[in-house]
């Protein structure tokens, strides 16, 4: 039997932007996506029994189609013509879920290319973005990973030079928000603050770490509901007061990002604030998932 285990990794997003509500009931986005190297295990076995089988070390997550990494080999097979092909799937869950990291969408690109692989269907990143899309806005980012513009609902993809390797402090509340709810939320919330993305874009083309970590911004953050948007302020406050030179949280939450000068000072942050969440990671940035 074939198998293989593919890094299923976080994204963090340096910048979100949200626009109008288009007619098919999505957003207008446009986010400058970071992988990191914070991630779950997949490990991904074809089988001939045109099954899907999924199972996750996290009792409460779905293990039927309602899981995104068995969206995907579904989508997958479906692409590739292979009706009699079937997959066993383990998740080894790392990456908080509910938290705007992005791991289910992670663990369904890490399916389609692990089966990429295992089937030897030899699809292009493309082939596999485009199959991706049809799973979940972040889907096609997380194929290739890296840094990257998103626009359009999340899966129109500019890759980006790497940003600089500045160490990263990740922390999540222990609530969670409702994506739908948020998104609800900004759109009777107008004329709010945005990002500078263009600013944002030119720092990491310039390599320049202070840059990138001044303009982190999220207009989610902005549409919290206030006793969420204050626990939110406060771990912001704590990552910069522990050294970090930038936060901002990621996706629609909940979970904060801090970006450190360096690996010391970003250690101790994680030392300290593990103490008071304790879904708390230090991560590095990483260049491209394939
Ligand atoms: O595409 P995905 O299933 O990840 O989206 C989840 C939900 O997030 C959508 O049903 C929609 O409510 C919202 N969404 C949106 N605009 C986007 C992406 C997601 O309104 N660009």
């Amino acid at each position: 039997m074939k198998s293989l285990k593919e890094h299923a990794r976080a994204k963090l997003n340096l910048t979100l932007d949200v626009g109008a509500r288009r007619d098919d009931g999505y957003h207008e986005m446009r986010m400058v996506m970071q992988t990191v190297e914070l991630s779950d295990e997949v490990e991904i076995t074809l089988t001939g029994d045109g099954e899907i089988r999924l199972r996750t070390n996290l009792r409460y997550l779905p293990n039927d189609r309602r899981n995104l990494a068995a969206k995907a080999a579904r989508a997958f097979f479906d692409a590739a013509d292979l009706p009699g092909a079937g997959a066993g799937i383990r998740l080894r869950k790392r990456v908080p879920v509910c938290a705007g990291l992005g791991g289910g969408s992670a663990d369904a690109a890490a399916v389609l290319r692990g089966l990429n692989v295992l089937t030897g269907a030899g699809f292009s990143p493309e082939r596999l973005e485009e199959i991706g899309r049809a799973v979940g806005s972040d889907v096609p980012f997380c194929v290739c990973g890296g840094t990257q513009l998103a626009t359009g609902r999340g899966e129109e993809l500019l890759p980006l030079a790497a940003m600089p390797a500045m160490p990263v402090v990740i922390c999540k509340p222990g609530f969670s928000v409702s994506t739908p709810e948020l998104f609800q939320r900004i759109d009777s919330r107008r004329g709010g603050m945005h990002p500078d993305t263009e600013g944002m874009l030119a720092a990491i083309g310039a390599g320049d770490a202070r840059g990138v970590a001044q303009r982190v911004y999220n207009v989610f953050e902005d549409a919290l509901p206030p006793h969420r948007l204050r626990t939110v302020r406060e771990l912001k406050r704590r990552l910069i007061d522990a050294g970090a030179l930038g936060a901002a949280m990621t996706g629609t939450g909940s979970a904060v990002f801090g970006l450190f000068p360096d690996e010391a000072t970003a250690k101790a942050a994680h030392a300290s604030l593990s103490g008071i969440w304790r879904d708390c990671f230090l991560t590095l940035p990483v260049d491209s998932v394939l």
